[in-house]
């Protein structure tokens, strides 16, 4: 990726970010920046990010910001991780080959993309043009996607569709998976986003 398609990733994320403080009210915001500022050059500078994610409940998902992107946490239902499996063959890459040192790290190159199968870690950036997608978690029939909709994300801007565990749908815009950034477990509920286990 050049500098060029970096910075307009970042701006997309950004403005996506904005969007959501303004939703959820200056109350929110205010505590927010005064908390993480003292870090954020550090974290600009590719800082790794400890996250608790202890209070996660199966079926919801955490945003973090490590080195200018969102990082997707989610914990998976039981239901959505069977479903995994099923669509494999609807996925232009269901194993993870594509590109592996760049979107899947060898400890996610399995059928839930995950070291933990329940929790799901990735950038929350399109791989066509950098939008970051919608989640659609709900199962079946809704606009803009197929009636047999398993549950996962849609990215509104050109409709690329991706599964639980950040895998693209066939015949899509987008032409790989989600990045799957470097993780590792500090403890059962503390992850550490931005470095593997081996750093
Ligand atoms: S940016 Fe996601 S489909 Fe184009």
């Amino acid at each position: 990726m050049s500098d060029k398609q970096v910075d307009s990733v970042r701006r997309t994320w950004l403005i996506a970010s904005s969007c959501a403080g303004a939703a959820g009210g200056l109350a929110v915001a205010v505590p927010f920046v005064s908390t993480f500022q003292p870090s954020e050059r550090a974290r600009a500078a590719g800082a790794s990010v400890e996250v608790d994610i202890a209070a996660l409940k199966p079926g919801e998902k955490i945003t973090v910001e490590w080195r200018g992107k969102p990082v997707w946490i989610i914990r998976r239902t039981p239901e959505q991780l069977a479903a995994l499996p099923k669509i494999d063959p609807l996925l232009a890459d269901p194993s993870s080959l594509r590109k592996p040192g760049e979107l899947t790290p060898a400890y996610a190159r399995n059928e839930h993309r995950s070291i933990k199968p329940e929790i799901m870690v990735a950038v929350g950036i399109c791989t066509h043009l950098g939008c970051s997608p919608s989640d659609k978690f709900v199962p079946g029939a809704q606009p803009s996607l197929p009636d047999d909709w398993a549950g996962g994300f849609l990215c509104a801007c050109h409709g690329s569709t991706f599964d639980m565990a950040g895998r693209v749908y066939k015949n899509k815009p987008a032409p790989d998976n989600l990045e799957v950034p470097p993780h590792t477990y500090l403890s059962d509920t503390k992850l550490l986003i931005g470095e593997d286990k081996q750093a």
